[in-house]
This record gives C-alpha cells, structure tokens and sequence, in this order.
C-alpha cells in the first residue's frame, strides 16, 4: 500500500475549500438534547431521501446516532455563527440561550436555520477515526428566501462572497 497523506495534509486541502455548515440535533435514550457543529453532510438519494454525515467516533453524538436514534440536521444561516460556534465547543448545555422548539423525536430544532431536515437513521457505517451516519429525511421545512448560507474556509467563518441566491 502507498503510504498515507497526514491528518495535517488532508485538513490544509479542506481548508481551502468554503463547506456549508449545519447543526445536528438529538434526543438520547435519557432525553437528553445533544448537539454538534458538522461540515460533513451531503445529500446521498432523492429517492427515497437521504443524506449523511460523518461523525467522529468519540463525539457525545456517536452513541445515540449508533443506536439509530432520530437526528435533525440544520443548514445554518450566516446570522448562526455563534449557535454553530457553541455547539463545536465543550460547554455543558449548548442549548443555553439558543431559539430552539422540540422535533417530534425530542431532538432541538433551531429557529432561523436556512432549512431544516428531520430525519431518521437508516445505516450507521464504520470509517476510520468516524462513523458515516445515513439518514432518510422525514420532513424538510425551508427558512427564509433572502437568509444565506454560513460558511467555513481556512478556519473561519465566512459568508457567500456573491449576491446570487437560488430561485426556489
Ligand atoms: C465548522 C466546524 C465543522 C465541524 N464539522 C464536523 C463534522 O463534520 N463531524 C464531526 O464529527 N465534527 C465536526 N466538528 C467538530 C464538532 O462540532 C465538535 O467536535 C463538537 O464539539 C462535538 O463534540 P462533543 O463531543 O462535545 O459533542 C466541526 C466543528 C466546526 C467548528
């Protein structure tokens, strides 16, 4: 096998490219709300609807995503930069002072995302230091015409550098 590209290789690739960023929510087995800050989402099918997201192996959210628990993932507005900043960090109730409502899994749904998908867990896959989490999308509900997207690149946030937004 040719040897591998390092961790700190493949992380100066990445950041040069401007990755949407999403909040991921849950409800764990003690009703528990947990929550995480992802760039590794992307839509997988249309039909039926699913898309993934890839989640370290150690993160809170690892253990119900493993036992198939709902998640909701939020497309994050460039007015979220601080909810997206909270839920990346260690604090014990990320949930503190953030707009949210419950989903009808228990998991938090956070107001102003640009849209929001619940969704149920179909596959949990092994990959590395990661898990590859696929979900089937219940429900999609879209925010506002005029929000646009939060960004991340060079490890920062950023917003989109254009006044295009698609037509729905
Ligand atoms: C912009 C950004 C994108 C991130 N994307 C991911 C991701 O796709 N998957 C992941 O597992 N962690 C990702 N993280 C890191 C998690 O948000 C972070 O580890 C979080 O605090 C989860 O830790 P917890 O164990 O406290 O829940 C990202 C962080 C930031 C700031």
């Amino acid at each position: 096998m040719a040897p591998l590209a390092t961790a700190e290789d493949l992380r100066a690739a990445f950041k040069l490219r401007p990755e949407p960023v999403c909040a991921i929510t849950t409800c764990d087995e003690y009703g528990e709300r947990i929550g995480m800050t992802a760039t590794s989402v992307t839509s997988v099918s249309m039909t039926p609807p699913m898309v993934l997201v890839c989640v370290r192996t150690h993160a809170l959210i690892a253990s119900p995503m493993r036992a198939r628990l709902p998640f909701v993932v939020h497309f994050l507005s460039d007015g979220q930069r601080d909810i997206a900043a909270r839920l990346a960090s260690p604090v014990e109730d990320k949930f503190e002072g953030v707009s949210h409502r419950m989903s009808r899994s228990g998991a938090a749904r956070l107001d102003r995302a640009i849209a929001v998908l619940e969704c149920d867990t179909t596959d949990v896959h092994p990959a590395g230091d990661h898990i590859i989490v696929v979900g089937t999308v219940t429900k999609v509900d879209l925010g506002g015409p005029d929000d646009d997207p939060l960004l991340f690149r060079g490890g920062t946030f950023v917003t989109v550098a254009t006044d295009h937004r698609p037509s729905r």
